[in-house]
Parts: C-alpha cells; structure tokens; sequence
C-alpha cells in the first residue's frame, strides 16, 4: 500500500511510527513532513491545506491511502478533493468537519442530537453578545466561533473580564476572523478527558482515554498551549464510565452526523468534562489530537494502515487495531516564550542519550537538521514519550528520557500525568 501523510508536527511524527509497523504498507510520502519523519517517510514540499495540489499528487503518485494529520487540510477540503478524483482519505469532508471549524455548527448539532454539552447561546454581534452575559453568571465561557489553534477560548471570572474578552474577540485582537461569531457558555468543573473514535460514518471504534495538559505552567496555570504533554491509561476510564460516554455521546454524534448526510470518516475526538451530572462535551476534533496522538499510538499495535484504510472504504475493520496495555506518557519540551513568541535554530544537545532508554520514543514537534544537528523549529520542539508496566512508570521513564536533553531556554511541566494518577487513585468515579 502507497500512503500519504499530510502534516509535519509531532502527531504526524508518531502516526508516520505507527504507519511504518504496518506490513502492508510499501511506501509513505509525506506532506510536507519535517526532517525527522524524513527517516520514515518521503518527504514532499508544499501545503498539505492545498486540495488541488494534493489530489493531484495522488493522483501522480498512485497513493491507495491518503492519511491527513491537521485540522487545517480537513477545512480547506482536501477529504472532498481526494474523494472527487476517486482516492480514499482517512479524514472526513469539509461539512463533517464543521463539528471542529464551526464552534456554533457543534454546539447547535448537539442541541438537535440531544448531546450532553454546557448551556450556551451563539451571538454574532457585540451588542447580542453582551446582552446574552446577564443569562451566564461568572465564571463564564468566551469561545470564538472559527479555528483559532487554542487561543479562541476565554474563561472569565468575572462580569468586566467577560466584556472585555468579547470586546478583543469581536474586534479580532484574540482570534482573528474565528471571533466574527461567539458562543457564550456556561462553565463546567470536573476531570477533563480525550476520548476518541476512528468511525467509517456508520460504524466506530473506541481508542483508549487520554489527558492533555493544555495550560503552560505547572499546577494547570499560565496561558493556554497546544498541549503540553499527555497520558493514556485505560484506567483513566472504567468500564461503565466509557460505556456511557459511547451511548450518551459517541453513539448519538456519529448517527446524527450520518442522518444529516455528512457521515465522519476518521477520528471523532470527544474533549469531555466529567461533571458530578455526567459526561459533558467541550469540543469536538475530527483529527487525533496533538500530543494525545504520541500517548495513544505509543500503545497501538496492529495493522493500522490496512485499518485506517478500511475506515476510509466505509467498512471499518476494528480487529486491526490492537492495544497495548500498557499505559503511556509524553512530555512535551517547548521553546522557552511558548506559547508566545520565541527563537528558532538553538541546537539541540542529548537526543542521542535520551533515545537509548527502551520504553522511549522521542517524537519530533518542531525540529530540523543542520549539518547532521538537530535544531529547534517550533513552539512545540520535542514530546518525549514511554510506555511501561505503570502510568506511573511510564511518567518516570519519560521523565528520564527527558534528563539529558538540551536547549537553550527549553521549557516544560514537571507534573505532566499528576493530576491523572489522583484521579485514578480516587477511582475515577464522577
Ligand atoms: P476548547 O478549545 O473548546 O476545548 O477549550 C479549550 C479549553 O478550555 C478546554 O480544554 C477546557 O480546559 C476549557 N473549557 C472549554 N470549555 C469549557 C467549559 N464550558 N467549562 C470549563 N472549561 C472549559
Ligand atoms: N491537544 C489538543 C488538540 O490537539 O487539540
């Protein structure tokens, strides 16, 4: 099998690993890749959100499967233009992907579907907006409308915090042009937790949970990231627990996403807050999530090319997909100023040492080679992942992994998984 992987980042960096122990896959390309999935792929310049461009690359390659990363590529419709010219994608269309580029689109698909979400009301203008504050006492809830790569969300303590995020957001000072819309809501408290489906449209398959750590400093403080690191534990989610999110929540999105005749094809990524009155839906992605994808894929065993590709044929192939038991870590390393402005090209010193330890796997974010050097590239530089007997022991090789690893002004949390093991020695129970 020829396949093609569109993006370049860390999630793309684990899912080109977990691609490459497929016995059915002949070649993988990627789009644009980075020099570090260069050692597992072919890499091919150019934008990975260019859906002409990347039809017509499968079309020139012959590629059996394209499989898309990023959120990005997915709006632009590239799932659509791969579709038209008779190539399979593992990645839904644009319209499914609403469910991730149009906060409102998710919200009022999960008013229709009788999905469990916080109370919200959708305002297009300022004036609406503020007007709309008096039903919402703080904390409150302030998320732009559009994609707006983490920093579309406000959560304001108190009523002036609130109009001044509207204000910022309805000019364009937080988010840009994602803030033209806004969807006010109510704020929930509770353990937050990543479950994700691989689903052909009509079928799915649960993936084990994970916990991103999305805030930049330690103790959930600072300004919100990408993700600074993540675990997946099975124990993250106990049977009944995972059993009613699927039927309360997974279950109702992917049939009302088929009836309203845009079925998702690929990863449905449920971000949940378990409240005392059960399972809640914060946000949609229709992609693994990043750095929860290192964690994830670190445990996958099987043969995911040829399942990825049953997904995108429509008839799902879960016996593929095999997992470890193992729980697993990954501890993301940032530039120092992340998730603000920061400085590329330091040289990166350790990898080799930290490479070495058995249980780790060292996923390249934001890294390029300078004559034979590694070097930063990105705000995200490096996740650092392990897979052990243990969540706990996981975190420690990771960790570790991490101990001889060098750059200058290198940032990361040293709590990564804490909050995870607390829940989990309380039972994890809502
Ligand atoms: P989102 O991009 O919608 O996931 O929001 C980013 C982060 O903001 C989430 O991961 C949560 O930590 C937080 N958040 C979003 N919505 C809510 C909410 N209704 N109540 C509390 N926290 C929220
Ligand atoms: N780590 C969160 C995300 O990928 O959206």
């Amino acid at each position: 099998m020829k396949v093609l992987l569109l993006g370049g980042g860390g999630r793309e960096h684990a899912l080109a690993w977990t691609l490459r122990h497929s016995p059915a896959l002949q070649r993988l390309y990627a789009l644009p890749g980075s020099d570090a999935i260069a050692t597992l792929a072919e890499p091919i310049a150019g934008d990975a959100a260019d859906a002409a461009r990347v039809a017509k690359l499968a079309e020139e390659l012959d590629i059996d499967l394209t499989v898309v990363g990023p959120e990005a590529p997915l709006a632009a419709g590239v799932a659509d233009a791969l579709q038209a010219a008779g190539r399979r994608v593992f990645g839904p269309s644009r319209a499914a992907a609403r469910l991730e580029s149009s906060k409102i689109f998710a919200k009022e698909f999960m008013a229709r579907h009788g999905v469990p979400t916080a109370r919200f009301v959708a305002c297009a203008g300022a004036a609406e907006a503020l007007a709309a504050l008096d039903q919402f006492p703080p904390p409150v809830v302030l998320k732009a409308d559009g994609l707006a790569a983490g920093k579309g969300v406000v959560i304001a303590e108190d009523r002036a915090g609130a109009e001044a995020a509207l204000a910022d957001l309805f000019a364009g000072r937080l988010a840009g042009s994602a803030g033209q819309r806004v969807v006010i809501e109510e704020c929930l408290r509770g353990e937050e937790i990543s479950l994700l489906a691989l689903s052909d449209g009509e079928r799915w398959v649960l993936l084990p949970p994970a916990q991103d750590h999305k805030r930049a400093l330690d103790g959930d403080r600072g300004p919100n990231t990408g993700g600074m690191g993540a675990v997946s534990a099975d124990e993250l989610l106990p049977p009944e627990l995972r059993k009613r999110i699927e039927r309360e929540i997974v279950a109702p999105v992917l049939h009302g996403m088929a009836a309203e005749g845009n079925p998702l094809r690929g990863v449905l990524y449920c971000g949940l807050m378990l409240t005392a009155g059960g399972p809640r839906v914060l946000e949609f992605n229709v992609r693994f999530g990043d750095p929860e994808a290192q964690a994830i894929l670190a445990r996958a065993e099987g043969d995911w090319a040829t399942a990825l590709l049953s997904v995108a044929e429509g008839h799902l192939r879960a016996d593929l997909l095999r997992w470890s038991p193992q729980p697993a870590a990954c501890v993301v390393l940032a530039s120092g100023g992340y998730p603000g402005s920061f400085a590329t090209d330091l040289p990166i010193h350790g990898l080799e040492v930290a490479g070495r330890e058995a249980q780790v796997t060292i996923f390249h974010a934001g890294t390029a080679l300078r004559q034979q050097h590694w070097v930063t590239r990105g705000g995200r530089v490096l996740g650092v992942t392990a897979r052990a007997e243990t969540l706990a022991a996981a975190l420690e090789h990771a960790y570790a992994g991490v101990e001889p690893i060098r750059f200058e002004g290198m940032q990361y949390r040293r709590d990564i998984g804490r909050r995870a093991l607390a829940w989990i020695a309380a039972g994890a129970r809502i």
